[in-house]
């Protein structure tokens, strides 16, 4: 069987993937001892083993206590460095990075030390890494939008740094209609929107990403396959969904990877591409979110070149520069 091979080498690009998710337990705790920070886990094996979670909340809870030993400008180089090096041996040729500022300001960084050493690494990726990398900046969800407009401010001296803006974090009881005024802003500023939607909320988040926030594509989005009216709608204008399957299998959105719906959507023609999410604590990067998923739904080499494509044809590289790619 050349599926695995084939799913490997092909050319892709990545959508959805949280920088402090890659964050690996060896350079967490290089940091730690750089930055003089104590972590609750005596050593990398007992960091992992705790990575078991019932939910989104309980990851986010781990996820947050991870992002402690980020301290300086070099750190978030590092850290992002390290992705990017992952990334490219998974032939990734492009990249889109999701960042929360707010995590470390909450944290009593600056804006800037967090954006400053993300996009450092991401302006030496193609000669470092052959490959191009831009970043999202995603407000969290379980603050209040008042905060995210504070958090916009912030960020925006280094407006050129950043191309999109995104929403992430507790999902259940924070629809997007609350950050309706906060992306309309970020839409006249001129930033490429997308949310978080639909992995443990309801289809009426994906709408409400859609016709409230104005987003131009859904991170996760699985949810829809429960309303055949959302279905149609995102196939007919082509909206995309950054599917991150084994996020989904390690949160229990599945119980089991046989039971995903990643092949029932790309049958349907909805524009689904294959993404890692958090890769350091789900069990995977992108090219083992590929031959996994592939294998455990019987998926074909028709679906791993359509989902290649629609990596590429969702991205927010220039439509001038997009030949380059496919
Ligand atoms: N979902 C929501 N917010 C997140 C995630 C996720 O999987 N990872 C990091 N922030
Ligand atoms: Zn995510």
């Amino acid at each position: 069987d050349r599926l695995p091979e084939l799913l490997r080498r092909m050319p892709k690009a990545e959508l959805h993937m949280h920088i402090e998710g890659s964050l690996e337990p060896e350079l967490m705790f290089a940091l730690a001892a750089r930055n003089s920070v104590q972590l609750a886990y005596p050593n990398v094996q007992a960091l992992r083993d705790a990575y078991v979670f019932n939910n989104l909340q309980e990851f986010l809870d781990i996820y947050h206590a991870g992002t402690m030993v980020l301290k300086t400008e070099q750190d978030f180089y590092d850290m992002t460095c390290a992705y990017l090096a992952r990334a490219q041996a998974d032939n990734v040729l492009h990249t889109e990075i999701f960042f929360d500022t707010q995590t470390h300001t909450g944290h009593g960084l600056s804006a800037a030390t967090v954006i400053n050493g993300l996009h450092r690494a991401c302006a030496d990726a193609p000669a470092k890494f052959g490959m191009t990398a831009s970043l999202i900046l995603c407000f969290l969800r379980h603050l209040s939008e008042e905060e995210a407009f504070a958090c916009l401010e912030e960020a925006l001296p280094m407006r050129d740094k950043i191309v999109g803006i995104g929403l992430a974090s507790s999902e259940l009881g924070h629809p997007p209609e609350k950050f309706a005024k906060v992306f309309a802003r970020a839409r006249e500023l001129g930033f490429r929107l997308v949310a978080h939607a639909g992995e443990e909320g309801p289809a009426s988040y994906i709408w409400s990403a859609l016709d409230v926030l104005k987003v131009e594509r859904i991170d996760h989005g699985v949810q829809a396959f429960t309303d055949p009216a959302l279905m149609q709608r995102l196939v007919q204008d082509k909206i995309p969904l950054t599917v991150c399957p084994l996020s989904n299998l390690k949160l229990r959105v599945y119980p089991t990877l046989a039971q995903h719906n990643l092949g029932k959507l790309l049958d349907a023609g909805i524009v689904a591409t294959v993404n890692s999410d958090d890769p350091a604590y789900f069990g995977g990067y992108l090219n083992e979110n590929f031959t996994q998923t592939f294998a455990a739904l019987g998926l074909n080499s028709q679906h791993a070149y359509q989902t290649a494509l629609n990596s590429f044809n969702a991205s927010f590289i220039d439509a001038s520069l997009r030949q380059k790619y496919v």
